[in-house]
């Protein structure tokens, strides 16, 4: 699903506060001091809490064999401006379809400071740039008015709400699901693109749209 771009450690997408790169062991303790916190993990479908030994060196594993075969894409998210400590992480994984699903946490401490937008922005834009994708996908359970607040600002548009599983939660929890498809992107995209930019995202033969060409 993802291309051999991003599947050497070497990898990372700049924004303009944040680096996201891979994790590293190394970050296990900076990862365990936020993905322990309760507030954090009740609304993940796959944080588990209590937080058990080891948890956090077995995620920076599994997310590094996910990149390295481009299964996903897990990124941790660190500060440019700091000394570059694990505030969050974002993760995109793909199926057998053209659906790609992603998943996010920020550390409490810097909540409502725009990180997560900021970071899901970067890694949904690096899907769609890098893969074929056509289409994002993301769930969040219904009493979590922040993390849908964070789609919205992404572009995401409201799909419905129903009972998906959230295995560290222990089964089905009512969610809301949401979605933004390649076009929905493009749209969104447009008036931060020169138009070779436009071409190469969308390829030679497309004619640009009005709003492109108004962009212009
Ligand atoms: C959801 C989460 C990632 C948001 O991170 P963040 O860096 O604070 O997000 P941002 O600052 O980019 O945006 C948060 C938005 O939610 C809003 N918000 C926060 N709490 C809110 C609440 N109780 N009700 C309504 N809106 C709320 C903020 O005001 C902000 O919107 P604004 O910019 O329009 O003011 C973070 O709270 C978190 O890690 N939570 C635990 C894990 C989680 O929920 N992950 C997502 C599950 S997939």
């Amino acid at each position: 699903m993802f291309p051999d771009l991003t599947s050497d450690d070497i990898f990372r997408i700049e924004t303009k506060r944040l680096w996201l790169r891979w994790p590293r062991a190394t970050d296990a303790a900076a990862i365990k001091a936020f993905a322990n916190l309760a507030e954090v993990a009740q609304m993940t479908a796959e944080i588990p809490h209590p937080y058990p030994a080891g948890e956090a060196e077995r995620f920076v594993f599994q997310a590094r064999a996910d990149n390295a075969c481009g299964r996903g894409l897990v990124l941790a998210i660190t500060q440019k401006s700091t000394e570059r400590n694990v505030i969050g992480l974002v993760a995109a994984h793909g199926d057998q379809t053209l659906n790609i699903e992603i998943g996010y946490a920020v550390a409490p401490a810097f909540w409502g400071k725009g990180i997560a937008t900021e970071a899901v922005k970067a890694l949904v834009d690096t899907v769609f740039r890098l893969t074929k994708a056509e289409r994002v996908t993301a769930n969040s359970r219904v009493i979590n008015p922040a993390s849908r607040r964070v789609l919205e600002k992404c572009g995401f548009a409201y799909l419905d709400t129903g009972l998906d599983n959230l295995p560290a939660r222990g089964g089905l929890h009512p969610c809301d699901r949401f979605d933004l498809d390649r076009k929905g992107w493009m749209k969104r995209l447009a008036p931060r693109l020169l138009p070779s930019m436009l071409q190469q995202v969308r390829g030679r033969d497309t004619p640009p749209s009005e709003a492109e060409t108004a962009a212009q």
